[in-house]
């Protein structure tokens, strides 16, 4: 029988990006933990947070939170450590000890990034999983709550609902999504037209930075929390919890789902929608869902699993200006359409057919959608729009993804970025560029 894909369900797809694997050599992570324990006092606890590839539970911790199974594949390049760590005052000495020893970090809070971000890299790394940090208080009175990072936006609704049942708060709609990638990169769901993205409603932020400092939204100052509210949080640091303002749920929420195939007309009431939707009323949230697009190009094999989820915007979010946080794509936009394919074959080649297919169909929709640039959204991450160049982030670089993400908010960001953090420790295959950084590599 075949599968009906789900985007609340992993992702298969296995196509494998990076060719090489990472050969991990016990130097590698030898002085890594020796530098820890030091820098921890000797604290023996410290062991039971640390995982080698040696330590058998290491392919379960890595794998356990991967959403898109094409990276759980053999060929995906391994950190060579995982840190789990169990208390705040753990995160400072792992920011110290692999700037020491020359490796870079990859923060994991839901592990849902689509291109695997938070746990795969070509470069020497360790990945810091913060699921041991996911507290959750509510403050009904105040409508407020902490929520930490390693928290999923499921128990953070949970949480909410067990306080009060008439508050809510506008994030994503799939459970296991982690709130510390999701609202760093914006983040919105059902609530999205009436209270905007859950980034909006953010009101301070813990974060451990280069230097190993912990951070609130005083002592960072706004225009760092500026930053990792829909800059991506990777960039800049380590987010440990957020404040977040809860809302309103209304008295009534309609949800109001088509999922058509282009035999019931998909394409024509799409036409149709995309010019009236943001008109509708803001407690109305509205989803198409359409199988099997519009094009003999598109009747083939690999669209059987395939869908485009359109989510049209209006309502609050044609109120807030596009540079209050880095997220841009605000009044003028109609919708944001998300381009899926699910596959369930492990070879490389079914991935490569597969990737071909939507790589297509993107192109295909181009005369449809934004231009100069086409915007994309980060929490739908997607290395096909430009890559930094490896181990030196020019500015000229990034800004050809960069721009498509942010807008004119880039240029913000990378100011940001610059002065919090000038020697680019916090770096991936698409973080913002320290200027003085790239200067620095280049001799200028
Ligand atoms: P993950 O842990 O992979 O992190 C993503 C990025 O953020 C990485 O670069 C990581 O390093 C960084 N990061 C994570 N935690 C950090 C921290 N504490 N400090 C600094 N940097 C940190 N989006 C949406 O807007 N609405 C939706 O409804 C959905 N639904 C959805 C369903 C499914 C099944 C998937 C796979 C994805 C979505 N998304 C989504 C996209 C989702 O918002 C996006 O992938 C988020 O970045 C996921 O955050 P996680 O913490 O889970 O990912």
């Amino acid at each position: 029988m075949m599968k009906t894909p789900s985007i609340c369900s992993p992702l298969f797809a296995l196509l494998v990006i990076f060719s090489c694997s990472w050969a991990v050599s016990s130097d590698g992570y030898d002085d890594f933990i020796q530098c820890m324990s030091l820098q921890s006092n000797n604290d023996s606890s410290i062991s039971n947070v640390v995982y080698t590839p040696n330590n058998t539970s290491y392919s379960s911790i890595l794998n356990f939170s991967i959403q898109n199974l094409r990276f759980t594949s053999e060929t995906t390049p391994k950190p060579l450590l995982i840190v789990t760590p169990v208390q705040e005052s753990q995160i400072q000495p792992i920011i110290y000890c692999a700037k020491e020893n020359g490796m870079q970090i990859r923060v994991r809070s839901g592990g849902h990034d689509y291109e695997g971000l938070s746990y795969a890299s070509e470069v020497p790394f360790v990945i810091l999983d913060l699921f041991n940090l996911r507290e959750i208080s509510v403050d009904a009175d105040n409508k407020t709550a902490w929520v930490q990072s390693g928290s999923t936006i499921g128990e953070l609704y949970y949480r909410i609902s067990e306080t009060s049942q008439t508050l809510g708060f506008p994030a994503g709609v799939c459970p296991t999504v982690g709130v510390g990638g999701h609202f760093s990169g914006g983040g919105y769901g059902a609530l999205l037209r009436k209270y905007g993205l859950a980034a909006d409603n953010i009101i301070d932020a813990r974060l451990v930075d280069v230097n190993g400092r912990i951070l609130d939204r005083k002592s960072m100052r706004e225009d760092l929390f500026w930053a990792i509210r829909g800059g991506g949080g990777a960039s800049f640091g380590v987010i440990l919890a957020w404040k977040i303002q809860l809302v309103d749920v209304p008295e009534q929420v309609t949800v109001f789902t088509i999922n058509k195939t282009l035999d019931q007309n998909a394409t024509n009431i799409v036409h149709r929608w995309q010019y009236i939707a943001h008109k509708f009323n803001e407690d109305l949230f509205i989803g198409v869902y359409i199988r099997r697009v519009n094009s003999k190009l598109f009747f083939e094999e690999e669209a059987e699993e395939a869908e485009m989820i359109l989510s049209p915007y209006g309502g609050r979010m044609e109120e807030i200006s596009d540079s209050a946080i880095p997220f841009p794509h605000r009044a003028g936009n109609l919708y944001k359409i998300q381009h899926l394919v699910y596959w369930e074959q492990e070879e490389i080649e079914a991935s490569d057919k597969y990737i071909n297919w939507i790589r297509k169909l993107y192109s295909y929709m181009a005369p449809y959608v934004s231009r100069f640039p086409r915007a994309a959204y980060i929490n739908y991450r997607d290395l096909d729009i430009g890559v930094n160049n490896k181990g030196n982030t020019s500015y000229a670089q990034a800004n050809i993804w960069g721009i498509k993400y942010f807008k004119n908010n880039f240029n913000r960001l990378v100011h940001v970025k610059t002065k919090v953090d000038p020697a680019n420790f916090f770096q991936n295959e698409q973080s913002i560029p320290s200027l003085y950084s790239w200067w620095n590599k280049n001799g200028k």
